[in-house]
């Protein structure tokens, strides 16, 4: 069976890693969360203090590179691939405020998305991928067979997002988590490194009003006929 590379481009909480989740579990194919990448990095950062009154050490976080080991491990139990930061298991961690709050600033750098490209690069040399993330289809993968580009409105977003952070405990306000997100497309649609912009070939797929069934089945077709 021909394998195909999928790349899920959009704005922050459009349902990218949902979607590439239940595409990958559907054809057998790797799963790579490329933000949570980036969060990783972000997380080092906070836990080597690199970061003081908000101010992120670049210099430093750059010259620490090389100390910091970003893999994937699929879990059977749960069966999802979780991510690990130098063998730890950081998965839950890299989706607390902090970690969002610094991560769209961490992503400017352009040496630390040298090193994350050209890891996920090397992750997708085989094909048989599903990756999100903002430059997938425009950077990582330019001539993936398929590209998306997720779209639905930011109060939409706010509110699945807000419902997340709510069902796992977290202390946060509506308010804060809309700022979040809308500070955050901001920052990662006018940053000069690679910013999310949709692909000339990219399909945009608006979700504010598609339930996940309707989606999936949507984008199921479009893959029937890249393959
Ligand atoms: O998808 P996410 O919200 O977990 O991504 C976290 C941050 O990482 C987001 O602000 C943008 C950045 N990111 C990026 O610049 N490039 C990617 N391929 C993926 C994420």
């Amino acid at each position: 069976m021909k394998k195909i590379t999928i790349a899920i481009d959009g704005f922050s909480s459009t349902g990218k890693s949902t979607l590439a989740k239940q595409l990958a579990q559907k054809l057998q194919y790797i799963y790579v969360d490329s933000g949570a990448m980036y969060r990783a990095v972000a997380l080092y950062a906070l836990q080597n203090n690199l970061i003081e009154n908000n101010e992120l050490n670049t210099v430093a976080l750059i010259n620490n590179l090389p100390n910091i080991n970003i893999s994937f491990q699929y879990n059977e139990r749960l069966k999802v691939s979780e991510i690990y930061l130098n063998g730890v298991n950081v998965n839950t961690e890299i989706r607390s405020m902090e970690v969002s709050n610094i991560v769209s600033r961490v992503a400017t750098v352009p040496e630390i998305r040298q090193q994350l490209v050209a890891l996920q690069q090397q992750m997708g040399a085989q094909k048989g991928i599903v990756m999100d993330g903002r430059d997938i289809g425009t950077v990582v993968f330019p001539d993936a067979e398929l590209k998306l580009f997720m779209t639905s409105s930011a109060n939409t977003r706010a509110q699945r997002r807000y419902d997340e952070l709510i069902e796992s405990g977290a202390l946060v306000t509506f308010e804060a988590v809309l700022e979040n997100i809308t500070s955050r497309d901001h920052l990662d649609s006018t940053r000069e490194d690679s910013p999310l912009f949709k692909a000339t070939d990219a399909i945009e797929i608006d979700n504010s009003n598609l339930s996940l069934d309707q989606q999936f089945d949507k984008v199921l077709a479009l893959v029937a006929s890249k393959l």
